[in-house]
């Protein structure tokens, strides 16, 4: 890449690249062993002289910032490491709501036993199909700025996905796609509630979307979940909006029984509060009879259900979707459009290609098989050689799957964990408001069904302590 120089001090021309080489080379911008452009070109694209360019070069080469090799160039030399950084003193501050934030540990990689909750099986994923439709996809015919609520193919295609799946009431245009839930989260934020409104989000809870919640300046209060789900009594009376999980509780795993879901919307429609569903992985069921969602049972269209492809396919992808009321599709489009124009053209024509050739339908009747596995042996382990220390809590979808634990403290229990190679979130790190619970929660996404024994094994000699 070409550094950036101004030589606008005419009279001062030699001064002025010299000082600007050198702090290029002291901040860092030009590294350790980087070739610098020969001084015949430099002085062609700055309109100076060669012999100018020459002078400077060879005084930074006596003051030790370069060197010259003969016949190859000038180089940054390697002992001249960056001193000078960018002003450290800024007088800029994040907005309060920016501030003590703390992101999901995500990033460690190379676990050997990963047991952390949210990771689909990257291994699973039909790789030959997906780059032979984005090959085709990337073409120079392809869409270069494309709808904002999405391509009308994906959202035809999303609309029957729901709808078939989950039996979601969505036509294609009350499709929105996303880049992700989170990205829908934003949207229904700005479109829907007014700064330092009140939203309830289950407790414990999915961090992320509270995160997302408290950096729009809303305020957050965690309303405490039983084995039915979200208790609907226990809602503050002052909320505008409530975000829940009830196909599959993050993190717990019940799912939020009939009754609940009715008395919610009950609750809402008398409130005229908004819902917001979120559906992340329940296309991943593997017994019992699956509840209505709330947005087919909702008969005054305050349901807003959030789906996405992540857990299907990939989180990588960024791939989601909103299904909203017509009253709001301009503005949810508009949301998109000034927050970031459109989505990605060419993976959403794959995406919807992938859909109708009935792929998507078989990558998840396949996976389902290896991810009900999964979960069966941890849940069998749990209630037999654990079930001294846990207590599973009963679920039937998903990729992950809690329990509680009687002791140690589950921070205690995923540190002596870790020490023996196994990485799993502690229950307590979900607490929203409420006093938090004591468990684990088991992802079985990442693992591979044989390394889940020993992972368990690992597991038992760490709360044993030995
Ligand atoms: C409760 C919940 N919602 C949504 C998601 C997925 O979010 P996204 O679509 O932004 O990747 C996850 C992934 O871990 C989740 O656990």
């Amino acid at each position: 890449m070409e550094l950036h120089i101004t030589l606008d001090d005419r009279r001062d021309l030699t001064g002025s690249l010299y000082r600007q080489l050198r702090d290029a080379v002291l901040d860092g911008r030009l590294r350790a062993g980087e070739a610098l452009p020969a001084t015949r070109e430099l002085a062609r694209r700055l309109a100076v002289s060669r012999g100018t360019v020459s002078v400077v070069y060879d005084r930074l080469a006596a003051e030790g910032y370069l060197t010259a090799r003969v016949g190859a160039g000038t180089f940054v030399r390697e002992s001249a490491a960056p001193s000078r950084h960018a002003p450290a003193a800024s007088p800029l501050r994040p907005r309060p709501e920016w501030t003590g934030l703390r992101a999901w540990p995500y990033w460690r990689q190379d676990v050997p036993y990963d047991m952390r909750a949210g990771l689909p099986d990257t291994r699973l994923f039909p790789y030959e199909a997906w780059r032979r439709l984005m090959a085709a996809e990337l073409r120079p015919r392809t869409h270069d700025v494309g709808d904002p609520a999405g391509l009308p193919v994906l959202r035809e295609a999303i609309a029957r996905h729901a709808g078939v799946s989950r039996s979601v009431r969505a036509s294609a245009s009350d499709v929105i796609v996303t880049s992700g839930i989170q990205q829908a989260l934003d949207l229904v934020g700005r479109v829907l509630l007014e700064p330092g409104a009140h939203v309830a989000v289950e407790d414990p809870g999915y961090p992320p979307a509270q995160l997302l919640f408290r950096s729009q300046g809303l305020r957050v209060t965690g309303v405490p979940v039983d084995a039915e789900g979200l208790r609907v009594d226990a809602l503050p009376p002052d909320v505008r909006a409530v975000y829940l999980t009830p196909s599959h509780q993050f993190p717990l795993g019940m799912p939020m029984s009939l009754p609940r879901r009715r008395a919610l919307l009950d609750w809402a429609r008398r409130r005229d509060v908004v819902v917001i569903e979120d559906d992340y992985d329940t296309e991943y069921r593997f017994g019992g009879r699956p509840i209505e969602p709330l947005q087919s049972l909702d008969e005054d269209g305050r349901v807003l259900y959030l789906g996405t492809f992540s857990k299907l396919m990939r989180p990588v992808l960024r791939l989601g979707f909103l299904v909203a009321p017509p009253a709001l599709h301009d503005a949810f489009r508009m949301a998109r459009y000034v927050t970031s124009w459109h989505g990605d053209p060419p993976v959403q024509a794959a995406l919807a290609r992938f859909i109708d050739e009935g792929l998507l339908a078989r990558h998840i009747r396949r996976s389902r098989r290896v991810y009900q596995e999964r979960h069966e042996l941890i849940a069998d382990t749990l209630t037999t050689g654990l079930a001294d220390r846990l207590t599973l809590v009963p679920s039937a979808a998903g990729l992950h799957l809690s329990a509680r634990l009687s002791a140690p403290s589950d921070v205690q229990a995923v540190q002596a964990a870790d020490a023996e190679g196994v990485a799993l979130f502690p229950l307590s790190d979900f607490a929203v408001t409420e006093p938090p619970s004591n468990g684990l929660v088991f992802g079985y996404g990442a693992i591979s069904t044989e390394d889940i024994p020993p992972a368990l094994t690992r597991l038992r000699r760490a709360l044993d302590g030995r």
